[in-house]
């Protein structure tokens, strides 16, 4: 029996990937850039050698695309080794507000390299993670990861590096804010397809965003909060209108989300920095530092939020 265990932090995007050139391979049209979510993580253990794959997600059987998606990565890797036997938990509810996908294929694509005898290989583990989950390639490393949208047909240059890592800037604060609890209608997935298809706008979204990768990462290395917090919010504004063009229109925003964010630029005029992002769904990310953390968490919590998960930069995937 082969066996290894692995965690891996989900990562939230300030520079976002929203759209396939290739969904097989799950390839961008544009490079993006995020920063991965300490103390959130998810575990998981692969044991290569059993009589059909099982896989189990925070203690229930996987069924439908979730199971296929695992079955999927388990086949990139399986070789000569058999079936596999999967156990995940995550260290946070779904009910978080937050995509475990990242963090999940993330740490099945170490442990499922690990538990096969395969040697730690960073670019190797991004490739395979970006095949379960795109976002999940930018979840091997801690700190602040750029994913390189690439060129090759093959997908073997499209994978994520560490630029930045947690020590860079421990003050840095995300808050993420649960403010609705409707399940999304439209799956990541759907929702970038109809974006890639139907939307006026989307040539012009992957021009912009592949130009703002350069400028958050000189803005995250400046730790000018000021500078990231503006990009981070014309990104997902911006994210967020290719899809409102899309047709049919498709809007993730509820009217919770508004008041989040008209809050935090009455915030921004008493002097608290406190920036949002949105990915594809209600819940807005926000970002601070930790001298402000404790009134933004005040602010969110008498808007209705029902969760407030307080995140800092995490460290790399990791083996045990
Ligand atoms: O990796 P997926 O299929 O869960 O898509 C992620 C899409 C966004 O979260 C909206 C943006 C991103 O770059 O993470």
């Amino acid at each position: 029996m082969k066996k290894a265990t692995a965690t891996a932090h989900p990562n939230i995007a300030l520079v976002k990937y929203w759209g396939k050139r290739d969904e097989a391979l799950i390839l961008p049209h544009q490079s993006s850039l995020s920063v991965t979510l300490a103390p959130l993580s998810v575990t998981t253990s692969v044991e290569w050698g059993t009589a059909a794959d099982e896989v189990s997600i925070n203690d229930e059987p996987a069924k439908g695309s979730e199971l296929k998606r695992v079955i999927a990565m388990l086949d990139l890797v399986r070789g000569g080794h058999g079936f596999a036997r999967v156990v995940s938990h995550g260290n946070f509810p779904k009910a978080a507000g937050l995509a475990s996908s990242a963090a999940g294929f993330a740490a099945l694509a170490v442990a499922a390299r690990a538990a096969a005898g395969l040697p730690r290989d960073v670019k190797a583990e991004s490739v395979l993670a970006r095949q379960g989950s795109g976002s999940a390639c930018r979840s091997i490393q801690g700190g602040v990861c750029v994913w390189h949208k690439g060129s090759r047909a093959d997908g073997a240059d499209s994978f994520a590096t560490q630029e930045l890592t947690e020590r860079h800037w421990p003050e840095l604060r995300l808050l993420v804010a649960m403010v609705s609890r409707e399940e999304k209608e439209v799956k990541s997935r759907d929702g970038m397809r109809s974006a890639v298809e139907t939307s006026p706008y989307y040539a012009e979204w992957t021009r912009d965003a592949e130009a703002e990768v350069p400028r958050a990462l000189a803005a995250l290395r400046a730790k000018d909060l000021r500078a990231i917090g503006e990009i981070a919010e014309k990104n997902a504004w911006r994210m967020h209108a290719t899809s409102l063009a899309a047709d049919p229109p498709l809007c993730y925003l509820k009217p919770q989300t508004l008041e989040v964010i008209s809050t935090l630029a009455g915030l921004r005029r008493d002097g608290v920095p406190a920036y949002f992002t949105l990915d594809a769904g209600p819940n807005p990310v926000v970002l601070t530092d930790a001298a402000h953390e404790a009134t933004v968490e005040a602010a969110l919590k008498k808007l209705g939020a029902s969760s407030i998960v307080r995140c800092h930069p995490g460290g790399d995937a990791t083996v045990s």
